[in-house]
């Protein structure tokens, strides 16, 4: 396909430059990708539809958060076939986010260490985003749009609750979902807020505030299992709608310890930590609330053994940025071509 061949072509001048410079540049050709994925007609087959509480995706591989930050490319990813689309984290304040350089492949390893801290232009300027799209009438018709909140980094722990509340009050009515982030590692002091007692402060504000937009929460993959299946309870217990699983890792599973730059981990060395809490999660969530699986995922495989697990749909970030703009519909098109034979996709999940 054009895309694909386009991304091999381009992909070792991408690689040479810093990571960053090569993100930017490659948003500037979006709208190329945008175009050439909508006359090729790669979203989702029907057949791959998934349920994920009161959303319905699209197909099983939605974006992961963190890749369109400000929603400026949201038609894009949709005509490329995601299933769902996570856009954020944006914080109630504009913020640069950290020092750069903060962006590392380790290509060998098909992994990224990144220490961003939520570098955005504030949930206002999203919301403006996303008045557009709504007013031009290019809201994606089958794949939901959600909006990733954090922290503000000037804004203490003790202000958090009101932080959140500032970005819901500028997005509310906007988005498809909302997702509460308390899993990032990169805002000092974020992941404390996945303690019981503030959890449910800040979810407990959040969820009544969404005004019935489903609110997820997504967790790190870092939390000891008691600790997940307690955030899993509160969750619940607040009325959040399911679970997001997982966050980038600050532990180096895997990795040849090659780069020791301080991060976040994401790719694929994260699968077997990721896959081993999305089970504890899967296990709390017992069937209450839907939990969508996150890290590592590259291959219709890694999808079937997450949904396998029992997770309604799974996210990818990293692998996107190694496979390219084909890798999801590619994904999608296996898991088609997999499930008619098997007579449905839930059919084909069952079968081991
Ligand atoms: C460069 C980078 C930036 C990220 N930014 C965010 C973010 O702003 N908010 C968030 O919830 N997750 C963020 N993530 C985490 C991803 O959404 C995802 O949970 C994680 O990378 C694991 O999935 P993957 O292995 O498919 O990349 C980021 C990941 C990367 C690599």
């Amino acid at each position: 396909m054009l895309l694909d061949t386009l991304y091999r072509a381009i992909r070792p001048v991408l690689f040479q430059m810093d990571p960053e410079t090569a993100h930017e540049r490659t948003f500037g050709g979006l709208g190329v990708a945008r175009v050439l994925a909508e006359s090729a007609g790669l979203r989702p087959d029907p057949i791959l539809a998934r349920d994920v509480g009161p959303l319905r995706f699209s197909g099983p591989v939605g974006l992961a958060a963190g890749l369109d930050k400000n929603g400026v490319a949201v038609r894009t990813w949709d005509a490329l076939g995601f299933g769902a689309i996570e856009l954020g984290t944006v914080t109630g304040h504009a913020q640069p986010g950290n020092e750069r350089p903060r962006l590392f492949r380790l290509v060998e390893e098909r992994a990224i260490i990144n220490r961003m801290g939520f570098n955005n232009l504030g949930a206002d300027a999203l919301a403006g985003e996303l008045r557009a799209l709504r007013a031009a009438g290019h809201w994606p018709a089958h794949a939901p749009v959600g909006a990733n909140l954090g922290k503000s980094k000037v804004v203490p722990n003790e202000d958090a609750v009101a932080d959140y509340l500032v970005s819901l009050a500028a997005l509310r009515g906007l988005a498809d979902y909302f997702v509460v982030n308390v899993s990032s590692p990169n805002t000092p002091g974020l992941r404390a807020l996945q303690e019981k007692e503030p959890l449910e402060r800040l979810l407990g504000a959040v969820v009544p505030a969404a005004a019935g937009t489903p609110v997820f929460l997504k967790l790190a993959p870092d939390l000891e299992d008691d600790a997940l299946i307690e955030a899993v309870g509160v969750a619940i217990e607040a009325g959040c709608a399911g679970i997001l699983a997982t966050n980038t890792t600050l532990s180096r599973p895997g990795t040849t310890g090659r780069l020791s730059q301080a991060g976040g981990l994401s790719g694929a060395p994260l699968a077997p930590l990721a896959h081993a809490k999305i089970g504890v999660v899967v296990r709390a969530a017992a069937g209450r609330v839907p939990v969508v699986g996150i890290g590592g995922v590259s291959t219709a495989d890694d999808v079937l053994a997450l949904l396998r697990l029992g997770c309604a749909a799974t996210q990818l970030y990293t692998a996107f940025i190694y496979g390219g703009p084909a890798l999801v519909s590619g994904i999608h098109a296996e898991l088609a071509t997999r499930a008619r034979a098997a007579g449905g996709l839930d059919a084909l999940i069952a079968t081991a």
